[in-house]
Order: structure tokens, then sequence, then C-alpha cells
């Protein structure tokens, strides 16, 4: 029997037309024939996964969608060094050899990459067909299903073609947590304490006091921090889905981060990670400008030494080439790199007002 924990909104209803979509969070979705059918409500699908996920767990959603109109499976090779146009041409040519229309859904199984990959051919296909999400990593489940960001890496830097294109539905199967591999596991905790850091202190709490059972996986752990995660994100993009305003605090620790990905070579250490480690220097660069307590880099630090997550970047990476890599960052506005920093525990702005001094100072402590 199929377990539905929480119900969550994305709310984008506007006088042109009501986007809004829900994100459905629990166990023994993907197998379960009523919650899929529900979801394709008898249109063609086109299936993308990759060959990590779809041997695990597209058998049991194929049976679960029982005889849909039409169905392609796509199967894409893993990784994110495969995110890229060719991928795209590969799933659009396969949906157009089977001769899918405009009202056939595209379905997401998988994480990130395959998820911004999905939503992007979806985005393009016929000017624009439906997609699903059904993220099957933690990061995806928590960050990249949730928002309509989609798109592949070009050559000049990472998710540089793409579009906002919103699922129809987030399918959030807990169960597929348990075949994720540890470091990959850890590495979406970052993108959790994120969403308490940036925006809910008692959620910051929370996870602090159970680094234990959220490392053990115990699922009910697991629901509270999805869901809580879902319910952030999902307020977020409501409020600024182009990312013309508050949806830049999504990226605190980015900054950083992305810097630590690009001096090391992508691959290297995987975004959580570099997220991980930008996020320690954004806190205590936040606690340097006066306007945190300090106490809250310590809490941060000792959750990330728990989990096992990195609390500095590593020794290759100086002052001098951090600062160069963030300046050329694609978020830097007008020349300027745009820093997110936290006033207090649970509330972010963003600003340019720090010195190359204060960088070095939170690299080196
Ligand atoms: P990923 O999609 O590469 O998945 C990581 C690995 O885990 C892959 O090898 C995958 O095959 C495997 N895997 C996935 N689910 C599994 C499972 N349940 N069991 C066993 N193996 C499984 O990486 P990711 O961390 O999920 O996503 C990273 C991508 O997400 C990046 O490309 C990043 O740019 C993107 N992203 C997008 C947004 C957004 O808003 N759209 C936000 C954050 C990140
Ligand atoms: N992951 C950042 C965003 O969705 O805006």
């Amino acid at each position: 029997m199929p377990d539905l924990l929480h119900t969550l909104h994305v709310d984008l209803a506007s006088s042109a037309e009501d986007r809004s979509y829900p994100i459905d969070i629990g166990r023994g979705l993907i197998g379960d024939a009523a919650t899929c059918q529900r979801l394709i409500a008898g249109r063609g699908v086109v299936l993308v996964t990759d060959d990590q996920v779809g041997p695990l767990y597209s058998g049991a959603l194929k049976t679960a969608l029982g005889d849909c109109a039409q169905l392609t499976e796509v199967v894409l090779p893993a990784g994110e060094h495969h995110k890229d146009m060719g991928a795209i041409q590969h799933i659009l040519d396969a949906a157009l050899a089977d001769r899918h229309e405009r009202r056939s859904v595209f379905i997401a199984l998988g994480g990130g990459v395959v998820g911004d990959m999905t939503g992007f051919a979806a985005a393009c296909f016929l000017r624009g067909a439906d997609f699903i999400q059904v993220p099957t990593t933690l990061l995806a489940q928590v960050d990249s299903s949730v928002g309509g960001k989609t798109g592949v890496n070009h050559p000049m830097g990472k998710n540089l073609i793409g579009a906002f294109h919103q699922p129809l539905q987030v399918l959030i199967d807990l169960d597929t947590l348990s075949s994720l591999p540890e470091r990959e596991f850890t590495a979406g905790l970052a993108e959790v304490i994120k969403y308490g850091l940036i925006r809910d202190a008692e959620f910051f709490g929370w996870l602090i006091n159970n680094v234990e059972a959220l490392k053990a996986r115990e699922p009910d752990a697991l629901a509270l921090a999805i869901a809580r995660s879902c319910a952030i994100k999902a307020a977020v993009v409501a409020a600024d889905e182009r990312e013309s305003g508050v949806r830049a605090h999504l990226n605190f620790g980015h900054t950083f981060g992305h810097a630590i990905e690009r001096i090391q070579g992508y691959g290297d250490w995987l975004h959580g990670e570099a997220v991980a480690a930008g996020m320690v220097m954004a806190t205590r660069l936040s606690a340097l400008q006066g306007a945190l307590n300090p106490e809250v880099v310590e809490q941060l630090i000792g959750f990330n030494k728990a989990v096992g997550l990195p609390v500095s970047p590593p020794a290759n990476v100086t002052p001098e080439a951090l600062l160069a890599a963030m300046a050329s960052d694609k978020k830097v506005a007008a020349g300027k790199v745009r820093y997110i920093l936290l006033t207090q525990l649970g509330e972010a702005v963003v600003t340019e007002s720090v010195t190359e001094g204060d960088i070095a100072g939170v690299i080196d402590a």
C-alpha cells in the first residue's frame, strides 16, 4: 500500500494562468498504479531515466503506469558530464520517432541531471510539453525537482543553456533513497541545512538535534526534513519564480561553492560538498560582518562534521584563486560579485559589500 505522507503546493497562480502544482511525498508511490495513472490521465509518456536509476525503478513505474496510450523510454548514461545538448537531442529524437504529440507527458525518473534535462527537453518539444518530476536523489527531492529551472551544461560553464519550465507535479518516493550511495545522500544534506540557515531557525535546530536519525536515513526524520525543505523552496519560488529577488537566497553558499567546483574541476567534489564548505565560509562571513551570532558557525561546522561534509575548501583553493573564480561566476551582476549572507539565523540578504580582505579572512580561518 502506498503511504502518502505530505502534499505541498507550489503556488504559481497568476491572472494569466495557474501553473501551481503539487509535491507529493510518501512511500511506495512509484509502484502505485492509482497514483501513477492519475498523473498521466491517459496521455502518452516519454519516460526519461539514466542507466543507474532505470534498472532500479523504471520497471515498477512502467507497470504502475499500465497501458498508457504510448510509452517511450529513454535511458541516458548517468552523470553530470552527460548533461549536454547531445542528450537533449537524443530525448527529442526518441519522442519524435515515436510520434508523440504535445499532449504527451515527459517523466523524469532520476537525480537532478535527469530532472534538469527532461524538463528542458519537455520545454522544447513541440514548443512545450508537460513534465513530471520523480526525483530519486536527496538533492533532487529537496531542490532541483521543485522550481522549474531546467537545462544543460555548455563547454563555457554549468547550466548555461536552459529554460524556466515548471513541472505538472513532483512525486517524491522516499523509498528510492534506500539505494542512494552514501556520498550522494550526504551531499543532499547540505541543501537541507541551507533551508534552515536562510529561512527557518527552528528547522535548523531540529536538524542539528536529529543528525543521527538523518544519517541513518530514518524514514520519519527524512520525511520531515524533505517536507520542510520543499515547503521552504516552494514558498521562495512562489514569491520569485524567475529569480529577480529573493530566489537568489537559495544560492546561499553557492558563490563560494561554484568557485570551489570550478577550481577543482567539476566532478572531483560533489556539488553538495562544495556548497557545504561554501556555506561555512558564507556563515563565517556573516558573523564577521557583525550580523550573525558566531555560535551558528560552530553549529554548522558540527553538523557538517557529523554527517561527513567538508567544512573548508580543499588545500589547493587559495583566496586569490577563489576570488578570481567568483568574479567569473554567471551570477555576477554588473561586474560585482553578489554574496548571500545571513543577517540572523533564518534570514538571508543579498549584498555586494564584501572586500577581498573579508574573503581572505574566512578562507584562512
Ligand atoms: P545526479 O542526477 O547526477 O545523480 C547522482 C548519481 O546518483 C547518478 O549517478 C545517478 O544515476 C545516481 N542515482 C540517482 N538516484 C539514485 C538512487 N535512488 N539510487 C541509486 N543511485 C541513484 O546528481 P544530483 O545530485 O541528483 O543532481 C545534480 C544536478 O542537479 C546538477 O546537474 C545540478 O546542476 C542540478 N541542480 C539543479 C537545480 C535546479 O533548480 N534545477 C538545483 C540544484 C541542482
Ligand atoms: N537551486 C536554486 C534555485 O532553484 O533557484
